[in-house]
């Protein structure tokens, strides 16, 4: 990832994105892999979305997710490996999604399992979310939020936290920033059990990993491993989630 793009390809930020993820204009996508991420979301959109395929939430986590909510609000949706969920659990759900390739594909994966009337997927950012106070029952993000203010940081929890109806959950999923969130009142989940990454076939797995893992790479190559334990890629799984229910 720290090799795939140069500060050549910034220019394809929009001047919101441009003013959260560079904002003196002189970002490096070779030293600062967020930056990295950000632009494959817009370059590489399919690439992405084969990742976030393969690297499935624990089952735990979806049982988590409360049934039968009105509305549930997500935010950085991307391709929906959670919103895919959510359109099971809420009435009405609104993906919020700033990179416009995401949200492309988003859509069609909506549309293609039958949820495009149930689930609206629009544009917008942690820290101004386009959604009224107390909009939603659940208001969760999925890999997404970090407390760096580009990713969402004080301003991006007290929107989603705005957003949230009094008596209402907001989630974080795979979390990053685990202290963080419980020092601003968040409760900690975790999941038990081995996990691993389920690629689509050992060539996909060395592939991926060599994009995405690479120090792992080698050794899925040796072992010709289709399905890779997220230890031996040196990621934490995502079998963690920090939720706080707001007062009534
Ligand atoms: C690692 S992806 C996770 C996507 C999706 N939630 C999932 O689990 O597959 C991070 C997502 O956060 C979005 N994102 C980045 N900065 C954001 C911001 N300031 N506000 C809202 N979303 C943001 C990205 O566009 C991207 O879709």
């Amino acid at each position: 990832m720290r090799s795939r793009y140069t500060a050549a390809d910034l220019g394809v930020f929009t001047r919101d994105e441009a003013s959260r993820f560079v904002p003196r204009g002189d970002g490096d996508p070779r030293s600062d892999v967020v930056l990295a991420w950000e632009l494959l979301y817009r370059l590489e959109p399919e690439l992405y979305d084969r990742l976030a395929r393969v690297e499935r939430l624990h089952p735990g986590v979806v049982n988590w997710l409360p049934r039968d909510v009105n509305r549930i609000a997500e935010v950085g949706a991307g391709t929906g490996r959670l919103t895919m969920e959510l359109a099971e659990c809420g009435r009405h759900v609104v993906a919020v999604e700033p990179a416009l390739p995401l949200r492309r594909i988003l859509r069609r994966k909506l549309a293609a399992a039958g949820h495009a009337d149930r689930v609206r997927v629009i544009h917008g950012f942690f820290d101004q979310l386009p959604l009224p106070a107390d909009f939603a029952d659940l208001v969760v993000a999925c890999s997404a939020f970090t407390p760096s203010p580009e990713h969402g940081g004080e301003a991006g929890l007290a929107e989603m936290e705005r957003v949230c109806r009094p008596g209402g959950c907001v989630a974080i999923i795979w979390p990053n920033h685990l202290a963080w969130l419980t020092a601003r009142g968040y409760r900690h989940v975790s999941f038990p059990g081995r996990m691993s990454v389920e690629f689509g076939s050992h060539e996909e797995a060395v592939e991926l990993a060599e994009i995405f893992y690479p120090k792992a790479a080698g050794e899925i190559r040796r072992h010709g491993w289709r399905k890779v334990p997220f230890e031996v890629l040196g990621i934490n799984p995502p079998r963690d989630l920090a939720y706080k229910v707001l007062a009534s």
